[in-house]
């Protein structure tokens, strides 16, 4: 999407008005117009948070249609609902033929303006449509340019975009179906990110995996004829001022396994690899960005299917650390491919880990489809994670990390860990379980994005399908480490 000044403004553009209820009682716009003028003394048009009325002008020189979008109370606007705001309104715009719009925002009030219209033009414009017929039913998005008032933060609106960009290409590939991204193909995505950006990329397949003593990874890949895969990204500029290592769930398909999984939750389990492409989307934006931190991306990579070769229930295996794992459920696969790949980013010793992924329906169940877990073993760390999921508006929720009951019922009979703990609680025990392959001097968090990794319906800068939580707000956090 373009944005440029308004004083490039070209006739047949529409105007975007973006309202409170408090405008609509004094009107702060400049340019006015008397269609606009009656709308309101008429009360249709009230500011009213959500509400987008389109009004088609027929005999203005300049403008083909007048778009108000409503704020709400003045008081209450923030970045992230301005960000929606912009967003669900570029998108209607985008689907009424628009190609080009001018958003007056002198009279809006909030930080960073610049950066959060450009983060929802482009996040507006994102759709996963590249298997539909461009037939006569496809309604292209006809909106590319977008026009704002003058002396503009040029490079707010270039880091907006590379901040949505990260995302979108995050989205394109969580949104990408299992007969198309399995654990190979996947790391052949991280190997093209390494040549464009000349960045560093190793690749373990299953007998590397298996010297390399990845024994969790290659369980969970066992039953699948696609075989795991364990990626390895580095960005290293030149004088970093930290290390961190990003871990991301990259179950390409989960059916569940031998414990599979009943029709109406396997649908959308091609998206239990967003976590993987979450980390290859942040390393993307880091780059672009040209931040000053040294990242290793770790993607643990697999199919988790059902066949005669598959883990069963009551197999005992030995992740990387060391550590034997009974499994009770081949469906809690997540924690134990992010097990041997914990373990091995442990080993860098980094200053912080972040591991992403859809780990479990319970923290769906928990905290719903717009805020994720957030469990993390210092309030430093997560406090910083808390601060840059306010700028992204990627909401994150505290849980709890500790708890001597939960790590009781984690212990094996046979073995010294068990897989699944109670149902109650489902979230935090995968969280423990994951903390016994971190070392303790490391700074760690753990995002669980089950809830919000998927979306049927389209909202604010959402579109259908993947939404690659977690990127932007990494970002933020990279940024300012
Ligand atoms: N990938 C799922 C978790 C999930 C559920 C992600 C819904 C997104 C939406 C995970 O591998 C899983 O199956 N977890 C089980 C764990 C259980 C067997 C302990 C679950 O949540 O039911
Ligand atoms: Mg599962
Ligand atoms: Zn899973």
């Amino acid at each position: 999407m373009l944005i440029s000044s308004k004083s490039k403004l070209k006739s047949g553009s529409s105007i975007l008005f973006l309202l409170s209820k408090e405008d609509c009682e004094k009107l702060p716009v400049k340019i006015l117009f008397n269609e606009l003028n009656t709308l309101i003394a008429r009360k249709d048009f009230t500011g009213k948070k959500g509400s987008l009325i389109k009004i088609p002008l027929f005999e203005n020189q300049q403008f083909q249609n007048i778009f108000l979008a409503g704020l709400g109370e003045k008081n209450n606007l923030n970045s992230n609902l301005l960000r929606d705001t912009l967003a669900y309104a570029f998108r209607t715009i985008g689907r009424n033929h628009v190609n080009s719009v001018y958003v007056p925002t002198e009279h809006i009030n909030c930080e960073n303006l610049n950066f959060i219209l450009s983060e929802a033009a482009e996040l507006s414009a994102y759709n996963f449509d590249k298997y539909k017929s461009k037939n006569n039913d496809y309604e292209p998005f006809s909106l590319n340019e977008i026009f704002i008032d003058d002396n503009f933060s040029e490079d707010e609106i270039i880091t907006g975009k590379k901040f949505a960009q990260a995302q979108i290409f995050s989205r394109d590939l969580a949104n990408e179906p299992g007969c198309i991204i399995n654990p190979q193909s996947l790391s052949e995505k991280a190997l093209d990110l390494a040549n464009r950006y000349n960045l560093i990329c190793d690749v373990w397949d299953e007998n590397k995996l298996k010297s390399e003593n990845m024994g969790a990874l290659l369980a969970v890949g066992s039953g699948s004829v696609n075989p795991p895969r364990l990626i390895h990204l580095t960005y290293k500029p030149k004088n970093p001022v930290k290390k961190i290592a990003l871990v991301g769930k990259g179950i390409t398909f989960d059916s569940g396994g031998l414990d599979i999984k009943p029709e109406n939750y396997m649908s959308t389990m091609k998206c239990d690899k967003t976590g993987a492409c979450d980390v290859l989307g942040i390393i993307k934006g880091a780059v672009e960005l040209n931040l000053n931190v040294e990242i290793h991306g770790f993607l643990a990579a697999a199919e988790n299917m059902p066949s005669g070769s598959s883990y069963r229930p009551d197999d005992i295996i030995k992740a990387r650390n060391g550590k034997t794992i009974e499994i009770d459920n081949t469906d809690a696969e997540g924690r134990l491919v992010l097990a041997d790949a914990l373990s091995l980013a442990s080993e860098l010793n980094p200053d912080v880990i972040i591991d992403i992924a859809t780990l479990t329906g319970a923290c769906a169940v928990a905290l719903g489809n717009w805020r994720a877990g957030l469990f993390v073993n210092n309030d430093k760390l997560s406090n910083d994670l808390l601060i840059a999921s306010e700028k992204s508006g990627e909401s994150l929720w505290r849980m709890p990390h500790e708890d001597p009951h939960i790590e009781e019922t984690l212990k094996s009979n046979f073995a010294d860990l068990t897989n699944c703990g109670k149902r109650y609680g489902g979230a935090i025990f995968a969280a423990i379980f994951l903390s016994n392959f971190v070392s303790d001097n490391i700074s760690w968090a753990h995002l669980d994005i089950a809830g919000t990794d998927f979306h049927e319906k389209e909202y604010g800068i959402y579109s259908k399908g993947a939404s690659a939580f977690g990127v932007r707000t990494c970002l933020h956090f990279i940024m300012n480490v």
